[in-house]
């Protein structure tokens, strides 16, 4: 199948209402909509909104392991888009289903079970007959060509189980990644160019045990990463890498702290350019940077974090995310 769309506004126009159409043909009563402020589901429930109004619930399940900010960045979107989003903080749940879980499929798997169990609350509470998701094109292509109920590893979290007792309605599914960028655009939608974060979050950037603690210092650590690189393409000293941050590592590593001596834990940062997530190479960044972003995480995690490495590994062999 070729794909060509070139940003045209036309085309942008015919393709939200197609979408607007199908909407409000499918859908005769209460709905509901996982938000995760990602761009997919962002314009599925801007969609769904514009399509069928307040028969459409939204919600957004802080997991805890969201970038810094983030849960009040998506709250602060959707107000402004004038949608109700139902925020549930559901961390207690998601970090006790982690409790002594360092397998990368098993915290994929613990977060799924939490996800869904969530959900299925939210989905009672409001009595939702529908379920809108959005799913784009090469999400059920790469899966093996149109079979709806194959959904890739990577879509899993935040998926919802084919038996669950809901009609789906994929406004987006016959649309590319292109064209979502150009209707979020349309929309004004502010998240339309973020990079891209797994859905399992920061668990699969916290290697080893996923406590509180932990997950914080993982988060502080990619913030900073977050900003600092941001701020060096900003100003020209490289290119934007495709995807960047930090991973915290279960190594201990003695350093100095003042005049004592402190066992450590280490923060690897990895940044890659790629196309689309399938291969990837890291990024070349500039000395200087690498420097600061070190400086600042030790400082800034001092006491837990004493030791700051760069990941120099391409994919394949190695994989983007660290599990
Ligand atoms: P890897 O680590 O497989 O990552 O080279 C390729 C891209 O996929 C993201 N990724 C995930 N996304 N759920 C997701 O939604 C996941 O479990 C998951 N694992 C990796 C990763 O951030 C990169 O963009």
């Amino acid at each position: 199948m070729t794909h060509q769309f070139k940003g045209d506004t036309m085309k942008t126009e015919t393709l939200v209402n197609e979408a607007l159409e199908l909407l409000k043909s499918g859908i005769d009563d209460t709905a509901i909509i996982a938000c995760s402020g990602g761009i997919d589901s962002t314009v599925a429930a801007i969609l769904a909104h514009k399509a069928v109004g307040d028969l459409l619930h939204c919600v957004y399940v802080d997991t805890g392991l969201m970038r810094l900010g983030e849960s009040e960045e998506v709250s602060s979107m959707f107000d402004e888009m004038g949608i109700q989003l139902k925020v549930v903080d559901a961390s207690d749940r998601f970090f006790s289903s982690l409790e002594g879980v360092t397998d990368p499929e098993d915290k994929r798997k613990a977060i799924g079970e939490q996800f869904i169990r969530v959900f299925e609350e939210e989905q009672r509470e409001v009595g939702a007959k529908y379920l809108v998701q959005g799913t784009i094109a090469p999400d059920w292509i790469e899966s093996g060509g149109g079979e709806r109920d194959v959904i890739k590893s990577h879509h899993n979290v935040g998926g919802i189980p084919d038996d669950i007792d809901l009609s789906i309605v994929e406004p987006l599914r016959d649309f590319y990644k292109d064209e979502v960028r150009a209707i979020a655009r349309h929309l004004g939608i502010a998240s339309s160019e973020r990079q891209p974060f797994p859905g399992p979050g920061l668990a699969v950037r916290v290697l080893g045990d996923v406590t509180r603690e932990r997950a914080d210092a993982c988060r502080i650590a990619c913030d900073i990463v977050e900003r600092r690189i941001m701020e060096a393409a900003q100003s020209g000293l490289c290119d934007l890498p495709w995807q960047y941050f930090a991973a915290l590592l279960p190594v201990r590593s003695v350093g100095v702290h003042g005049d004592a001596r402190v066992h450590g834990e280490t923060v690897v940062v990895r940044a890659v350019t790629s196309l689309d997530g399938m291969s990837a190479r890291y990024s070349p960044i500039p000395h200087d940077v690498l420097s600061g972003i070190s400086t600042e995480i030790t400082n800034s995690l001092k006491g837990h974090v004493n030791r700051v490495v760069y990941d120099i590994t391409h994919k394949p062999p190695g994989t983007i995310e660290w599990e």
